[in-house]
């Protein structure tokens, strides 16, 4: 019987190029989505599939990840003076009594792969998801719950997917499936003529210990990084991954434009913003 998935890996150690200058100084984690940054959308999610374990790859620049998750005892003595108990109860929630929060620093970016073995030690002998911030999944279940219910079935590494168009798979990592969505290959950012399917990798990946074993010895792919598709292709010829479908609306919130979808869907499901905007004649 698989067992449950107690640990999630937060890679944050990247420069997050791609939405500067908003992430010159800011990490692209703490931008809010609604009134929760991104890091703490990606923890509730952990949290809603059963992890109590949260481990976050971090670097000097994104120190404001860490400190978003620890207590601030003045704010909080301040808040209750001014009796402000419902912003209180929020701040409280933020992280439950039950869940730790481990912090390892990659020092010096050298691609996903890379990032994902240096959580090593703190996962240990257990599978456990990777979950990639930017990528803000929404719909009536978590997708780390989706895939932490099927790996009860399967008990494989998953990953999730999505159908992009043709025109952008040297944006992602692309799978080519069997009938039973087993990967046969998974290709780092394929130009489109040479792309196995269309099926994209979105940033939630549920994997077995082995993968660490297989990352010490994987070199720099594409881009001249680490690349854990290189890892997850050499997993291929010792266990089966399956592809997971999700269910739910993905935005890539490390670009300008998915940010701004996100945040616009986001807004449209708040019964108060929605009431305000009408008000002012706003919608
Ligand atoms: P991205 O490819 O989105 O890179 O990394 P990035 O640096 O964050 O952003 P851009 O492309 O420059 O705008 C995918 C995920 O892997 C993490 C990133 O933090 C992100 O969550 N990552 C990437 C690391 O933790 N370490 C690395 O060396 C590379």
């Amino acid at each position: 019987m698989p067992k449950s998935v107690r640990t999630a890996v937060f890679p944050v150690a990247g420069r997050g190029t791609r939405f500067l200058p908003a992430t010159k100084s800011v990490p692209k984690e703490m931008l809010p989505i609604g009134d929760k940054p991104l890091i703490q959308h990606a923890v509730e999610e952990a949290l809603e599939a059963g992890v109590t374990r949260l481990v976050f790859i971090t670097h000097s620049s994104k120190r404001a990840i860490e400190d978003h998750f620890d207590v601030d005892a003045d704010l909080e003595r301040a808040l209750e003076a001014a009796g402000k108990t419902e912003t209180l109860d929020k701040l409280r929630s933020i992280l439950p009594r039950e869940a730790s929060c481990v912090f390892i620093r990659q020092g010096e970016p050298l691609g996903l792969g890379h990032a994902v073995l240096c959580a090593r030690p703190a996962v240990g002998d257990e599978p456990f998801f990777v979950h990639l911030p930017d990528d803000l999944i929404r719909g009536d279940t978590g997708c780390l719950a989706q895939m932490a219910e099927r790996y009860q079935t399967t008990g494989t590494s998953s990953i999730a997917v999505e159908n992009v168009p043709r025109d952008e798979t040297d944006r992602y990592g692309i799978v080519a499936v069997d009938d039973a969505d087993r990967l046969s290959a998974i290709v780092e950012k394929p130009a489109p003529a040479e792309a196995p399917s269309t099926l994209a990798v979105v940033g939630r990946y549920l994997l077995t210990p082995r993968i660490f074993d297989l990352l010490e010895t994987t070199g720099r792919g594409a881009g001249g990084e680490i690349q854990l598709t290189d890892a997850i292709s050499d997993l291929l010829a010792h266990e089966p991954v399956h592809a997971f479908r999700f269910q739910g609306t993905r935005y890539d919130c490390g670009n300008k434009l998915g940010y701004i979808r996100a945040t616009i869907d986001v807004a449209r499901t708040d019964p108060e913003i929605i009431a305000a905007l009408q008000g002012k004649a706003l919608l």
